[in-house]
C-alpha cells in the first residue's frame, strides 16, 4: 500500500489534517486503533476556539457546528461568593467561543473524510514506524482481521494522542527531550440532564476546590469539580456530586438546576510536551507532541493549530518541493504550544486548591482573580487567550 501521506491516528489532528491535504490535492491514508463507535462516543471537551470554528468552516466541515453549536461572548468568574462577567467579545475583538462538544466534531470530520474518498483503517493496530532509516517511511499495521499490511509513503504524520505509538519513533535523549508536570488533582466530570443553570460557562474558585458548569445542548449539562485523581466515581452518589458542586458555586443565592446524571468520570491533570515535534520524515501533531490541563480547554483548539502549520508546510512541499516550511514545522507549532502550556497552567494555578496551598495561598488566588475581574488590561489578556490568538 502506497500513498503520500500516512496518518496515525483518526482524531481531530489526523481527521483534520487528511481533509486539509485532501483540498490541496494531497492523498493521505490514516491508520487508527479503535472503532468508528468508539471514537465518536467518547465524552471530551467541548468548547472550540474562533480559529478552530473559522477552520472547519473553511475546509467545509463547519454546517452542523454552524446550526448545533452555542455561540458564548463571555464566561463567568466566580470566587469569594460572587460572580464576574468576563466579557470576551468585548475584550477580544469581536471573537467568542463556541460550544459544540469534541464527539460531534470528530463525526462529522469522518462523515466528511468518508464522503470525499478518504481512506480510514478503524481497529488497526501500529505495530512499527520506520521513519529513521530511509527517506521512505512505512508504517506496519494488523488489521481488525489480523492480516499485516506496510504503508509505504513520502511523510507519517503521527497524530495518535498521548498515549499513541507515534512518538517512540523519535529517540529518547538522543534528539528528543519531554517537558512533564503532574498536578496533585483530578476533574470529575458529570453529564447531567438537566436544564442550564446559566447561560454561559463558570469557572469556579472555592476554598473546597475548582468546579466549573459547563453545557452541551439545552437539556444536557456538562459540569466538572476538582477532585482526588486516585478517588473513585463509585465513592460519589448523585447527592454528594450535587451538594459538592452547590456548595463551590453558591453563596450569592445562586442555584445549580439538577438533575439525573448519568455520565461520571475522572480526568488526571498533567502538562506535557515533546521537542522537537519532528523527526526526520516524521511529523507529531495534537497530543501526540503535548498535552495541556483541562482548564481552558486548548487540546483540541491546539490539535488544530499544529495541523494548520502541517498542512500549510506539506502543501508548499509538494507545490514546490521546498522543505523550508516543514523544516521549520516544530518550532513554528512550539510557539503556540507553549503559550497555551503557559495559558493551561495560569488558568489551572489561579483556579485550583493546591495540597500544600495555605490560607496565604487561597487570599493570593483571590486577590489574582480580583485583578482579572477588575483591570481590563488582565482581563483582556485571559479573554484573547481563551478565545485563542490567530493561527500563526
Ligand atoms: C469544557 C471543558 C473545559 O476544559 C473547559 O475549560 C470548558 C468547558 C467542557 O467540556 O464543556
Amino acid at each position: 500500500m502506497r500513498t503520500q501521506v500516512g496518518i496515525v491516528g483518526a482524531g481531530p489532528a489526523g481527521l483534520l489534517l487528511s481533509h486539509m491535504l485532501h483540498l490541496s490535492g494531497i492523498e493521505s491514508i490514516i491508520i487508527e486503533s479503535r472503532s468508528q463507535a468508539e471514537i465518536e462516543q467518547t465524552i471530551r471537551a467541548g468548547v472550540l476556539e474562533q480559529s478552530t470554528v473559522d477552520l472547519m468552516t473553511e475546509i467545509g466541515a463547519g454546517d452542523r457546528m454552524k446550526r448545533e453549536g452555542f455561540v458564548h461572548g463571555g464566561f463567568e468568574l466566580r470566587f469569594a461568593g460572587r460572580g464576574h462577567r468576563i466579557d470576551l467579545q468585548n475584550l477580544a475583538n469581536g471573537r467568542t467561543i463556541t460550544v459544540y462538544p469534541q464527539h460531534e466534531v470528530l463525526k462529522d470530520l469522518i462523515a466528511l473524510r468518508l464522503r470525499t474518498g478518504g481512506q480510514i483503517h478503524f481497529e488497526a493496530k501500529v505495530t512499527s514506524i520506520d521513519v529513521v532509516t530511509s527517506d521512505q517511511p512505512a508504517i506496519r499495521f494488523a488489521t481488525k482481521q489480523g492480516e499485516t499490511r506496510e504503508l509505504r509513503c513520502d511523510f507519517v504524520a503521527g497524530c495518535d494522542g498521548g498515549y499513541g505509538t507515534s512518538r517512540a519513533a523519535i529517540p529518547e535523549r538522543l534528539v528528543r527531550r519531554d517537558y512533564f508536570r503532574v498536578y496533585p488533582f483530578g476533574w470529575f466530570g458529570i453529564l447531567a440532564k438537566a436544564p442550564p443553570s446559566s447561560e454561559e460557562l463558570i469557572y469556579a474558585h472555592h476554598e473546597r476546590g475548582f468546579a466549573l458548569i459547563s453545557t452541551r445542548s439545552p437539556d444536557v449539562q456538562r459540569m466538572y469539580f476538582q477532585c482526588d485523581p486516585t478517588d473513585s466515581v463509585d465513592n460519589w452518589s448523585d447527592d454528594r456530586i450535587w451538594s459538592e458542586l452547590q456548595a463551590r458555586v453558591g453563596g450569592d443565592g445562586f442555584e445549580l438546576k439538577t438533575g439525573a446524571i448519568f455520565q461520571k468520570g475522572i480526568i488526571p491533570l498533567r502538562s506535557f510536551v515533546c521537542e522537537p515535534m519532528q523527526h526526520g520524515r516524521l511529523f507529531l501533531a495534537g497530543d501526540a507532541a503535548h498535552s495541556v490541563p483541562p482548564t481552558g480547554a486548548k487540546g483540541l483548539n491546539l490539535a488544530a493549530a499544529d495541523v494548520h502549520v502541517l498542512a500549510r508546510a506539506l502543501s508548499s512541499y509538494y507545490a514546490n518541493r521546498s522543505t523550508d516550511l516543514l523544516d521549520a514545522y516544530s518550532r513554528t507549532a512550539l510557539r503556540r504550544v507553549w503559550r497555551a502550556q503557559h495559558f493551561s497552567w495560569w488558568m489551572t494555578s489561579m483556579l485550583h486548591r493546591f495540597h500544600e496551598g495555605t490560607e496565604f495561598d487561597l487570599r493570593r488566588q483571590v486577590a489574582e482573580l480580583e485583578l482579572v475581574a477588575s483591570s481590563r488590561a488582565a482581563a483582556t489578556t485571559l479573554a484573547e487567550n481563551y478565545v485563542g490568538l490567530p493561527l500563526a
